[in-house]
């Protein structure tokens, strides 16, 4: 079985590398010539003007999409209430009938005061992907990606995954009334995400291997059994993903900000952002281009080094360590593709330590937002990008939160409890770790107890402020 592509589309495969334009994708999603990876372009948005380019999916300039987006908040058709399939003009052309939804994107963009307070950006906001379906920003490439499984009439799909990828497939999988195989780090994940495969039904191996050893067990298997792979190599994932930043734009009024940051991990999503952003500036949609940043944790930071030690020249895998179990990736698929939007962007790289990330986890919690630890990388770069002048306090950020705090409780607990550091060093780090502590406290269950704990916290505000 291979993944067809239909004719009626604008939409055609390249090569990243040798530039090779297959009528259709092997299994492995992987260019037969030179073994890099595929992507989609849209040949008549540059052979031809924009009305021409896009006459037929609607009447032509940039004005008449946006308008024609935002009229499909208000219908009642499911793809129209998709905050992916609303914006289906942009995307290659997958038949009504096989679309997989789950109402996914349309996520909140929110001002974060406090975390605001403590960079000294005034303008900070964080578009927050973990109020997808399944929690977590995987979800809009994943309708995609599962939508073209299923109109390529397969009856199985399957991942590698930190967790995230897994939990979406399997339910995108559910409804689309596939079955799903789901590979995973056997005890390196956490259990909500786990949990979450297992619900939906999928088929689910620990490897005891790390999240790169089970890659490239999933490459062995879709050349040998009909699965349709649903990694961020297939081109399908990166196109349902770059609407995050397509509808950003649009919660912007189409006045981007200075500066979006990601984390980094497999480096499908940067890819996916730095994409859209590329072509909304060709089609007109914006008139300049954001710096799109992305940060890796120290542990896990092949890309950094990339960019840092070999110039972009070569990526050199790592066994990856962190927390952050979503980003304990050692050997990111699409690192060349997030070079390239890195550099057509002016963005910058930066990695984080394990206490800059529990910091900043913390800080996005007391916005009253939340997030799983990966995503709030995003924050622990920015104050490092402050401190090295690439971002000013004048300019205006966006963080992408890729991932609801519900996905890791554990680390939640732990690091309010004291003991997600306690071997560490006294650094003034872990200090700053210490005054964003919310442990419980266990009281006897009488009034003058709880009025107790309520003065005693009431002291400690007022010494905090
Ligand atoms: N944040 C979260 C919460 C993630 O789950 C991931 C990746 C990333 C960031 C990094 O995004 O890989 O596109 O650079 N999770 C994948 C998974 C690998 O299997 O769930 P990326």
């Amino acid at each position: 079985m291979s993944i067809a592509q239909n004719t009626e589309t604008i939409a055609k495969l390249r090569c990243i590398s040798c530039g090779a334009t297959p009528s259709s994708a092997g299994q492995d999603f992987r260019c037969t010539a030179c073994g890099d990876l595929l992507e989609f372009f849209f040949p008549e948005w540059t052979s031809a003007p924009l009305d021409e380019g896009l006459s037929h999916h609607t009447s032509s300039d940039p004005a008449a999409l946006k308008s024609l987006w935002l009229s499909r908040r208000a219908s009642l058709d499911a793809l129209d209430q998709s905050g992916v399939w609303r914006f289906r003009e942009l995307l290659p052309h997958i038949p009504a009938e096989d679309a997989i939804t789950l109402r996914e994107g349309n996520t909140p963009l929110y001002h974060l005061p406090r975390c605001a307070h403590v960079t000294g950006v005034e303008n900070l906001y964080a578009k927050h992907q973990g109020m997808n379906p399944t929690a977590s920003f995987k979800d809009t490439g994943m309708t995609f990606a599962a939508s073209s499984a299923r109109q390529g009439k397969f009856r199985w799909v399957a991942c590698a995954s930190t967790g995230n990828t897994s939990a979406s497939m399997a339910a995108y999988a559910a409804r689309g009334n596939m079955h799903s195989l789901v590979l995973i780090p056997d005890g390196k994940i956490s259990w909500s995400k786990l949990s979450q495969a297992l619900d939906y039904g999928a088929l689910t191996c620990q490897l005891r291997t790390d999240f790169d050893g089970c890659v490239r067990i999933l490459n062995d298997l879709v050349r040998e059994k009909p699965v349709c792979l649903l990694n961020s190599v297939n081109p399908y994932r990166i196109e349902g993903q770059k609407t995050a930043a397509i509808e950003l734009m649009e919660q912007l009024a189409w006045r981007p900000p200075d500066h979006i940051i990601v984390p980094g991990g497999n480096l499908g999503n940067s890819s996916a952002i730095g994409k859209a952003l590329l072509e909304m500036l060709e089609l007109k949609l914006i008139s300049r281009l954001p710096k799109l940043s992305i940060i890796q944790a120290q542990g896990a930071n092949p890309f950094y080094r990339c960019v840092h030690e070999f110039g972009g020249k070569k990526l050199e895998p790592m066994i990856a360590e962190t927390l952050a179990t979503a980003i304990r990736i050692g050997h990111p698929a699409s690192w060349q593709k997030a070079l390239r939007v890195l550099g057509a962007t002016g963005g910058e790289v930066q990695q984080v330590s394990e206490i800059e990330i529990a910091v900043a986890k913390a800080e996005i919690g007391a916005d009253g937002i939340g997030c799983e630890p990966a995503s709030a990388v995003t924050l622990a770069g920015l104050k490092k990008l402050r401190r090295s002048g690439f971002v000013s306090a004048g300019e205006s950020v966006v963080l992408i939160l890729t991932g609801h705090p519900l996905k890791d409780p554990d680390f939640t607990i732990q690091f309010h409890r004291g003991d997600l550091f306690s071997e560490t060093p006294a650094t003034a780090e872990a200090e700053q770790a210490k005054l964003l502590e919310r442990a419980p406290v266990v009281l006897d269950a009488n009034l003058g107890a709880v009025i107790g704990a309520l003065d005693a916290a009431e002291r400690i505000q007022n010494d905090e402020s």
